[in-house]
């Protein structure tokens, strides 16, 4: 039985993979694969290993005819047409929980930095430009005390709102459009609607799912209720925030700044974004720490084995 593994992950995955001697591994590294090679190498395949950049259309799902498994290497799946596999009879797998305290230390070290101006004062003394103590230089908020906004209450929402709350005694204000009421544990937290937490928050951190609803969540208007002095962070998915808009609302002081891990047509960054100071970009590494992505390649390929060799479903079926 074939398994495509598109790029290269950790290799206690592969490891694990070659356990099995009636797996034949096919292993790329390098670049993302363009759709034609992926095309081609799913057509023999019984399970694909997939990553984030690779986008696993209708095209790609229709070319797998041995087809079994699409693993995800990663907890989204909005890369996948979870619908159309179904249809085919493939399961689509992820890897949850994975990644929750790298993707919530990651907003908390976006938010940190975006207020307290690390990367522009980093310019400023690597330009040569630190040549006396200011008093008025690089000035900040205090982030002591400040209220949250957790838009997405989820795993990482929940672990992000226990970091700000027992660490900077924050205020925690949260949105979840799935659930009303959320069971949250340690911590102290307040559902309002989004109009509200938008209005209220210091800070706002998006934690959500990309989905029809959520696509283009935050927009002119809804940048438009934020507090002047507010910072956004995106570490969830690029389309949830309308980057023209966003970049309009930091020119023009709508909002104070904003820390990225992801954009809206990846890997790709509006250009105008790339041009202001008040914006530290990041090319989707909200969870890249060593123990994250060891465990998301266990994750992923035990979701192969499950099927492939003990015929089950995935374990972390996610196209029920
Ligand atoms: C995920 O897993 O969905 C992240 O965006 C990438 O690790």
């Amino acid at each position: 039985m074939k398994v495509l593994i598109t790029r290269d992950i950790p290799h206690n995955g592969i490891a694990k993979l070659k356990q099995f001697p009636e797996l034949e591994l096919d292993t790329r590294t390098g670049p993302p694969l363009a759709k034609e090679e992926l095309i081609k190498g799913v057509s023999d395949a019984d399970a694909v290993l997939v990553v984030i950049p690779d986008k696993v259309d209708k095209d790609v799902i229709a070319a797998g005819t041995k087809l079994k498994l699409i693993a995800c290497y990663s907890v989204g799946y909005d890369h996948v047409d979870t619908d159309y596999a179904k249809s085919k009879g493939i399961f689509v797998s992820n890897t949850p929980g994975d990644l929750t305290e790298a993707v919530a230390e990651h907003a908390f070290a976006l938010m940190m930095a975006v207020g307290r101006r690390i990367v522009e004062a980093d310019f400023f003394v690597r330009d040569g430009h630190y040549k006396y103590w200011d008093p008025l230089i690089f000035l900040g908020p205090k982030m002591m005390g400040k209220t949250l906004g957790i838009v997405g209450f989820g795993r990482i929402g929940q672990h992000l709102a226990r970091m700000a709350q027992n660490g900077l005694h924050m205020d925690i204000l949260y949105t979840d459009i799935r659930k009303a009421g959320k069971e949250t544990s340690g911590v102290n937290a307040t559902q309002v609607s989004m109009e509200e937490l938008l209005a209220r928050s210091d800070i706002v951190s998006l934690h959500c799912n990309l989905t029809e609803e959520t696509k283009y969540m935050i927009n002119a208007n809804t940048l438009k209720l934020m507090k002047p002095y507010a910072i956004l962070i995106n570490t969830a998915r690029g389309p949830v925030v309308h980057e023209a808009a966003l970049t309009e609302a930091l020119k023009n002081n709508w909002v104070a700044g904003a820390g990225l891990d992801v954009f809206e047509n990846e890997p790709k960054v509006h250009p105008e974004l790339l041009k202001l100071p008040n914006v530290i970009l990041t090319p989707h590494i909200a969870s890249a720490t060593r123990e994250a992505r060891i465990q998301m390649a266990g994750m992923a390929v035990d979701n192969v084995i499950e099927v492939l060799i003990k015929n089950n479903q995935p374990l972390n079926w996610v196209n029920k």
